[in-house]
This record gives structure tokens, C-alpha cells and sequence, in this order.
């Protein structure tokens, strides 16, 4: 019966006899005692909704999900890791059809990406709400719905509803780029009612930089629950273990020593799908034998017949295959991943290193640093170390240290399942064509002012923007920017930004102050106005002065205002120059670069012409300057509509783009150095020491001066993101612009 892979429950004499003798339970005797004669494949490798006895571990996720708290809003975790297995767990658990207690699963892939708008959402849970006898048909609209509800819950004081929303991603950036009008009602409604009404969101990584995104509802949902590999505490590595052994024990085997169920789990990462993968090989594997060893159930299973049997390699190759898929989730991740790898092979200290030490975050990342994609822009030391803590919760990395602040790879089973040496070399410089989706991103995004505007969108990308909000560090700010990139009315936007901004402490407000110097005082006044913006625009008469007196003022010294001056980059020169140590953060916009220009082209609905040739073009053409891009936008839109091949089209823009040196503040002294820059680097990347002895031999000014004037130039925004010193030295496309400009 077992080889031909027969279901059946053996009943002899002896089993009825037994059965007799029990009082209870007799039909879960039965199938604990007769099952594993017969043939049984308990594991399964299907996505997601498995039967409850299959479901082991997350308990005190499920307990956050079913609190009226706001913990459990958020699941996030990397693919194949029982996202939606939870989910759907959570709903057969919870879900009472008679009774006061309704869950809902709806998996939401597509709403938010180009079909269904994110209001959409609506719908959807209108309709499963109707189908289970909730509120009416209705026309799909955000007040229909909440109405309904509102009303279901009304009529019963104990009525819960949890709707569980899977695969959000999609639906969570839409609502990123527009201010999230459709979450905002939704977190409402939960807040309303006392979270009778509860909404959870899951999705991939992107879930958790959203959640951390300034100015997200997101931060008012609780902490996101991370959904990694089964062996975050201890109870759950023994539930991990349960869903080795259990189901195996159902099926006729046992171990023969209880180490070997713990092996098992290492070889697989402690991921559940992977468990899944590997016991149902074993069994498939176990049942084609043509005689088990031993006297019958339970058989005993050697260690060499579960890692060295017939089905070892398939096994190994389906657990590559899959441990892949997490990779996947971004090519950075498979880079670094696959870089370390090659580490521990190729260097003297390379395993100690990888898999005991761990490497600090800059060391990691000079590591990956010459294999990194072209397409995808270069991360910034500290979005760096957010992305490797990323691959730490998805249980490819572990950190190491005393201060947990080095990172290699989690375990040797890892570093195996990353392949062989010559594979993972291939491999990697097959990652440098990859680009990965566009996701929000906080280092780069732009948001937009108001949701129905698409032109006005914030002067600094959002994480620089809630550096310069951020009440938790006082004191006066500059904010240099040149208006022929950044627009002209940058003091209006960034009170219109304030005005809506909340943090952790809630809402800001913003004033423009125009007037004369001294008006400034009575804004400085008085102490009940809660948390306010004061911005000082350009060209109104503030100097070093009146940094100094506004960093004095126990309102600008507790947070409570924070002033930000606007200032034109011949400001920073000037002061650069005279090389005074003034009172105030100094703030500079970076140009857009391909992160925020893909986002921006979605938005658009200019999505046809996210391919890397035509960026590169766009990019050059604009050199990254908002205001340029912004107009044109038109052009591009022409270019779509025509449907046919944009290369004529936008050579001809590029020709028209012009930004001289003077339009961006730049004196001539400056721009000829550029030009000389330009003529040693062209578009590549030289080493700054060199830069720097080419210039002194051509230029004749001193070493020191000119790093200073190099260092003007990078915060002009015209050389490559980076340190100069050790990344070297490039022109960007905004560089480049201005220097083709000025012949
Ligand atoms: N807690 C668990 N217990 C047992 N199996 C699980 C568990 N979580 C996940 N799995 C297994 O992993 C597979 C992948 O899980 P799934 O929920 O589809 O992942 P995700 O939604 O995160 O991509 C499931 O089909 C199931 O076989
Ligand atoms: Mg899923």
C-alpha cells in the first residue's frame, strides 16, 4: 500500500481491539495508529493556505494580529517565508460564520498598479462584506463601505471585524505617492471603533520601508511583524521542530536520533516552505524504496538516508531554487548575498570572516562596490545598513560582534545554498543588467504637495525632508538650492509641506516670514504656539547674524520652532570661503537620479519609457533637475502617445537642454574648473588623489584649496553621490549638463 502510494487507515483485529479499549477520542486513535500503514504525504509545497493542522509556530504573531491593539497591522516579510499561510490561518481561527466574530482574507496584488486604482480597494471589501450578508451592494465607495460597517458594528456591541489584506505592496506605494488617502480612512475607522474593526496589512520588504517612511500613518499602526525564518525564540524553533517531526510521525516515520530533526531545520534556514520542500522530497523518496527498513511504523530514519538518499540532490536543488525567490525579492539582496559568498571562498580569513565575524557595513559595501548594478543607484552608508538589518530579517544575513554591528552570512547552510564558486561568479555579473521594481524609497522620493497636483512636489526627497522637520534635533537650518533646478518657489512649498506634515508628536504648522529682520522677534515671542516651521525665504536680508540670534532662542534651542533659511548657492560659496563656523545645519538638495526618476515616469503614467537607454537620455538631458524634467514632461508624453521608437525624439530635446554654469549660482572660476574636471574624468570615475595632483600641475592653485573647491562642486550637486576620498571622483548627469552648457 505504501508503494503504490495508497491513503488508507488499516483496521486488523488488533486495531479494533485497541480502538475498544479507549474512551474517548477514538476517531483521532484511530488515525494516529492506522494511518501510517498506508501511505500519507502530509507536507505540501502550495502557496499559502494550508490545512490548520499543517500550521505550526507564530503564535504571538497571531496574538498581536487578534489584539484590539495596534500591533499585527503590518506583516511584512520576504517571499515564501508563510506570509499568507499566517493570514489565512488567522482567518479560519477567528472566523465565526454565525457568529459576532467575521475575518476576511483578500489577497490585493493588483490594486494600486496600473489596472485598479488603490481606491479600488473599496470595492473589494464591500463585496466580501456583502457576500457574507454585510451591509449592501452599494456602489464601491470608501463612504458606502465605512457606512456599512459602521452599522454592522453598531448593532451588536461584541461584533468584530478583521479584514486581512495580503500581497499589499502595490496598494501601499500607490497610496505612498498620493498622501494615503484610502489608508487614512481605513486606520480612522479602526481608531473609531476601538479596533473592532482591524485591518492588516501584509506584504513584501517594501511594507517595512514604508512603515518607516517619515510622515507615513504607517508609524501609528504598531510595529510591523516580521515574518522570517522559524527560529526567532525559542518557542518557536520547537514549533519548527513539531512540524518536522509531526506530521512525519503520521506518516510511519521517526527519527532515530532527535539531532537529526534539528539538522534538518539548519539545512533548510528554519524556513517553513523549505521544511515543507525537504519532508515531502524525503517521504516521496521514502515511499519509492522497495522495502523499508525495520520491523514497520513507526520506521526509523538514519541520518544518511535523509541527507545521502536517492532524492538528496533534488531535495538540494529545490532548496536553492527556492532560498533563490528570497533573493529575487531585489538584486541588491542577491548581490550582497552572492558577494560574501565569493568573500568566504576567495580570501585567507574569508570563512572566519563571513560566517563568524561578520564585516562592518562599510567594509560590506566596498566589498560590493564594483559589482554594483549601473542601473540601481548607489545607497548611502547609513540606507546601506538598512538594507543589510533588511537581509537580516529575512534570515540570510545574522550580525555578529559585540555590538551586533558587523554582518556575514546567517549559517554555513546558507553560504551552500548560495552555490558554487563558479556558478556565484556568473552569477553576479549577470546581477549588474538586473534592475529591480520600482519601489518607494525614502533616500529618494519627491513627494508630491497635494494629491491632485503633480507638478509641485517637495524641494528635498523624503528622508532629507524629515531631517529638516525633525523637531527631535533644534536648531536654525539653511537650505541651499539653486532655483533654476529646484524652482521658485521653493518657501511656498515647504510651508505648504508643514502645514500638513505629523510626526510622532503630531501635527506641524508653517509660516513664510518676509518681512524685515526685526519682525522676526515677535515670532519668537511667545511660547504657546505649539510646534512651528518659520521659513526665512532668499535675498530677504538674513546673514550670519541672524543665525546666530535665532540659535539662541529658547524656542529654536527646545525644538519647539525650527527655522529654516533659504539660501542661493552663491551663499555657500561665500561662506565657504570665508570658511566661518556658523550656527546652523547646512542642507543641499541632491538631484533626481534613476530611483526617483522611475517613480516619477510611473506616476506620469510614462511608464513605456522606463527602460535603462531611455532614463540614461532623460537623466543627461535634464542632469536630474527637477524643473527641467518637470517641463518636460509634455515631450515625453508626445513620445508615448506616438507609440514608436523615442530615441529621435528625445535627441532632439536633449539638444534644446541648457543650464549654465551662472543659471545654477556657479562663478566662472568654479565653472572652468569643472570644465577642466570634465576634460581629465570625461564620464568616468578617477581616484581624487589623482584628480588632484592632474589639477594642481594644470591649474597651479594648492592641493588644499582645491579639495576644498572640489568639495563645492559635490555640494553643488554636480559630482557623483559618495565620498570623494573614497569613492572617488565622477561628474553626474547634472554635472555634465552644466558643463556642456557652458561651452
Ligand atoms: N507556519 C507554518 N507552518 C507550516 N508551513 C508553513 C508555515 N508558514 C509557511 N509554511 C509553508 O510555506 C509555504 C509558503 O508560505 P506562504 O504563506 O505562501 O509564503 P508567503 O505568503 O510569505 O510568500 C506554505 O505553502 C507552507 O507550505
Ligand atoms: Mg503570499
Amino acid at each position: 500500500m505504501r508503494r503504490d502510494k495508497q491513503s488508507v487507515l488499516l483496521i486488523d483485529e488488533t486495531q479494533v481491539f485497541h480502538l475498544s479499549t479507549c474512551v474517548s477520542d477514538r476517531m483521532e486513535r484511530l488515525f494516529i495508529c492506522a494511518a501510517p500503514f498506508g501511505y500519507l504525504q502530509p507536507y505540501t509545497t502550495n502557496a499559502g493556505n494550508i490545512p490548520r493542522e499543517m500550521f505550526f509556530g507564530r503564535r504571538d504573531e497571531i496574538e498581536k494580529i487578534l489584539s484590539r491593539t495596534s500591533d499585527g497591522c503590518l506583516v511584512y516579510g520576504g517571499r515564501q517565508l508563510g506570509k499568507s499561510a499566517l493570514l489565512h490561518h488567522v482567518r479560519k481561527l477567528y472566523d465565526e460564520p454565525q457568529g459576532a466574530r467575521r475575518a476576511f482574507y483578500l489577497k490585493i496584488d493588483e490594486i494600486g498598479g496600473q489596472a485598479w486604482p488603490a481606491a479600488h480597494l473599496w470595492r473589494e471589501i464591500g463585496m466580501a462584506l456583502f457576500a457574507e450578508g454585510i451591509g449592501t451592494k452599494g456602489d464601491g465607495t470608501a463612504e458606502h463601505v465605512v457606512g456599512a460597517i459602521r452599522n454592522w458594528l453598531a448593532a451588536e456591541p461584541d461584533r468584530r471585524i478583521l479584514m486581512l489584506l495580503d500581497e499589499t505592496d502595490a496598494f501601499l506605494a500607490a497610496e505612498s505617492r498620493t498622501g494615503f488617502p484610502n489608508l487614512g480612512r481605513l486606520k480612522d475607522l479602526m481608531e473609531e471603533s476601538a479596533r473592532r474593526f482591524k485591518v492588516v496589512f501584509a506584504g513584501l520588504h517594501n511594507v517595512r520601508r514604508m512603515a518607516r517612511a517619515p510622515n507615513s500613518p504607517l508609524v501609528h499602526l504598531g510595529d510591523p511583524i516580521c515574518i522570517g525564518p522559524l527560529n526567532t525564540s525559542a518557542a518557536s524553533s520547537a514549533e519548527a521542530r513539531r512540524l518536522v517531526t509531526e506530521p512525519m510521525r503520521a506518516a510511519g516515520f521517526d527519527y532515530e536520533s532527535a539531532e537529526l530533526a534539528w539538522d534538518i531545520l539548519a539545512r533548510v534556514n528554519h524556513y517553513p516552505s523549505l521544511v515543507q520542500v525537504f519532508c515531502k522530497a524525503l517521504l516521496e523518496g521514502l515511499g519509492n524504496l522497495p522495502r523499508t527498513v525495520g520491523a514497520g511504523p513507526r520506521w526509523l530514519l538514519a541520518r544518511a538516508q535523509i541527507f545521502e538518499g536517492g532524492s538528496a540532490q533534488e531535495i538540494n536543488r529545490q532548496i536553492r531554487e527556492r532560498f533563490q525567490w528570497t533573493l529575487n525579492l531585489d538584486p541588491r539582496y542577491e548581490l550582497i548575498a552572492k558577494a560574501l559568498a565569493l568573500y568566504r571562498l576567495d580570501r585567507l580569513d574569508g570563512n572566519a570572516a563571513v560566517l563568524r565575524n561578520g564585516l562592518s557595513a562599510e567594509a560590506f559595501a566596498d566589498e560590493v562596490a564594483p559589482w554594483w548594478p549601473k542601473g540601481i543607484d548607489r545607497l548611502g552608508i547609513d540606507d546601506f545598513r538598512a538594507f543589510l538589518e533588511e537581509m537580516v530579517d529575512l534570515g540570510v544575513l545574522a550580525r555578529y560582534g559585540l555590538r551586533l554591528d558587523r554582518y556575514g552570512l546567517r549559517s554555513a547552510q546558507v553560504a551552500q545554498m548560495l552555490g558554487l564558486r563558479d556558478e556565484i561568479e556568473a552569477q553576479i555579473m549577470h546581477i549588474a543588467e538586473k534592475e529591480p521594481r520600482v519601489d518607494y524609497d525614502a533616500a529618494q522620493f519627491h513627494r508630491r504637495i497635494v494629491m491632485g497636483d503633480p507638478v509641485r512636489r517637495a524641494p528635498l526627497a523624503d528622508r532629507a525632508l524629515a531631517d529638516l522637520f525633525d523637531t527631535a534635533r533644534p536648531g536654525p537650518r539653511v537650505l541651499v538650492a539653486a532655483p533654476s533646478v529646484w524652482g521658485t518657489d521653493i518657501a511656498e512649498r515647504l510651508r505648504d509641506l508643514g502645514n500638513i506634515w505629523v510626526d510622532d508628536k503630531g501635527p506641524l504648522t508653517a509660516v513664510i516670514h518676509a518681512g524685515q529682520m526685526t519682525g522676526l522677534r515677535s515670532l519668537f515671542g511667545s511660547t504657546a504656539r505649539g510646534r512651528q516651521i518659520v521659513i526665512i525665504p532668499a535675498n530677504t536680508g538674513w546673514d550670519e547674524k541672524v543665525l546666530e540670534w535665532l540659535a539662541r532662542q529658547p524656542l529654536v534651542l527646545s525644538g519647539a520652532v525650527i527655522p529654516i533659511c533659504l539660501a542661493e548657492p552663491e551663499w555657500l560659496i561665500d561662506h565657504r570661503q570665508a570658511d566661518a563656523k556658523i550656527p546652523a545645519r547646512i542642507i543641499l538638495p541632491r538631484p533626481w537620479g534613476e530611483g526617483m526618476l522611475r517613480a516619477w515616469l510611473e506616476e506620469q503614467g510614462l511608464g513605456a519609457l522606463d527602460d535603462r537607454t531611455t532614463r540614461a537620455r532623460m537623466l543627461a538631458g535634464s542632469g536630474g533637475a527637477a524643473v527641467l524634467l518637470s517641463d518636460a514632461r509634455e515631450v515625453f508624453a508626445k513620445v508615448v502617445a506616438a507609440g514608436n521608437d523615442p530615441t529621435v525624439a528625445l535627441n532632439e530635446w536633449y539638444d534644446t537642454q541648457r543650464l549654465p554654469p551662472h543659471a545654477i549660482g556657479l562663478p566662472p572660476r568654479f565653472a572652468s574648473l569643472l570644465r577642466e574636471l570634465h576634460g581629465l574624468v570625461g564620464d568616468k570615475v578617477e581616484d581624487l588623489a589623482t584628480i588632484e595632483a592632474l589639477l594642481c600641475d594644470s591649474t597651479g592653485s594648492d592641493a588644499g584649496l582645491l579639495g576644498r573647491q572640489l568639495r563645492l562642486l559635490s555640494d553643488f550637486g554636480l559630482l557623483a553621490s559618495g565620498d570623494l576620498a573614497t569613492d572617488g571622483v565622477s561628474l553626474n548627469p547634472l554635472g555634465l549638463l552644466v558643463t556642456r552648457s557652458s561651452d
